[in-house]
């Protein structure tokens, strides 16, 4: 995978916490490295790396009790923090220091309902204290309405390119209910820099998404953006909230993996779940489709564009994360460079 690509000292999203019993582990191949994930007997998540110190054998093929895991090979015990706490074989006047011996543990937490694992520049300094992880706002009396997955085969730029593309939807996400050529009409819409990235500002939906409609009273949406790559949508209908959480976390070369979430305050919403989920999965796999397809032209690395206002958002993408690194190679502050302004384009 190339490193270039991939932000260190960041977030990424690694599983819907709901994938994650108590007392249960899961191992996961995430920005290249192989991690065990698991949840205690006390519901606290945890991520180490899915690697034995003893013989290699991943961890996660062996035995876990809600406290310790059992190493499947020679029956090695480890913590959820990664110590060691027992090598069988030894005999008791075999003096043997276990401090010695320990799994490289990464910063795990659960947030809204999401298992989130932080990947550090540099493993023996993980900052203190560690960033924030991105946040829906306004949910806490909220359900977790809804959560689907996909793999997109590309590299992560182009999978955050393509999700903040603004221009794609009449063409890519065609259909009854949401778009169709007809509909195709200019837009404005305000931009501000927000935390590591940038913000449509709140704003009425456009007229031609007709699946706003349903939600009945006044509506406003904004969208927001973070790096490394996570899109934020928080859409207010009346006094009722719903949020889309959009998160991008490479696993392997050109495999990234995409969660999308829904929340919402809406009772009578939960009810259409099963009704909405064929909708959310088409929404994405048009997008998945259409970057299958881009790949067999990428795949001969062609020079490509970025035009005007529609693809100013993919530009600040990379400015961002230029910044970004360069704040960090040379310690100081992080500049957002992406202005106030608004764009202009039709879609
Ligand atoms: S390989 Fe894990 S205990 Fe030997
Ligand atoms: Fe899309």
């Amino acid at each position: 995978m190339p490193e270039s690509e991939i932000l260190r000292d960041l977030w990424y999203m690694a599983v819907p916490g709901q994938q994650l019993k108590r007392g249960q582990m899961l191992g996961k191949i995430l920005l290249g490295q192989s991690l065990v994930l698991g949840r205690d007997a006390n519901r606290e998540v945890f991520a180490l790396r899915d690697i034995c110190p003893h013989r290699g054998i991943p961890l996660s093929h062996g035995q876990f009790d809600g406290r310790e895991i059992e190493c499947c090979y020679h029956g090695w015990r480890f913590n959820c923090s990664g110590g060691c706490t027992q090598i069988p074989s030894l005999l008791p006047n075999q003096k043997f220091d276990l401090d010695r011996v320990f799994v490289t543990r990464f910063p795990c937490r659960e947030v809204q309902g999401n298992v989130w694992v932080f990947f550090p520049e540099d493993e023996r300094n993980i900052p203190d204290p560690l960033p924030e992880i991105p946040k829906i706002p306004g949910i806490e009396a909220c359900h977790h309405g809804l959560v689907e997955r996909a793999i997109f085969p590309c590299s992560i730029d182009h999978a955050v390119v393509g999700l903040m593309d603004p221009a794609h939807g009449p063409f890519v996400h065609r259909s009854w209910w949401w778009r169709s050529l007809r509909s195709i009409h200019q837009k404005s819409k305000a931009f501000a820099p927000s935390h590591l990235g940038f913000t449509m500002v709140r704003h009425k939906p456009s007229s031609n998404s007709k699946a706003y409609k349903l939600l009945g009273g006044e509506v406003s949406t904004e969208i927001r953006f973070e790096l490394p790559s996570t899109r934020i949508e928080s859409i207010i209908a009346g006094r009722h909230h719903i949020c889309g959480l959009t998160t991008l976390t490479p696993l392997a070369d050109k495999q990234i993996e995409l969660h999308q979430v829904f929340y919402w305050t809406i009772p009578w919403l939960t009810v259409f779940r099963p009704l909405m989920r064929p909708f959310v999965r088409t929404f994405i796999e048009q997008d998945r489709d259409v970057v299958n397809k881009q790949q067999q032209g990428l795949n001969e690395d062609p020079q490509l564009m970025l035009i005007n206002d529609a693809d100013r958002p993919a530009r600040w993408y990379h400015q961002l994360k230029k910044e970004y690194q360069q704040s960090r190679t040379e310690q100081r502050p992080f500049v957002n460079p992406v202005p106030e302004t608004t764009l202009h384009w039709c879609s």
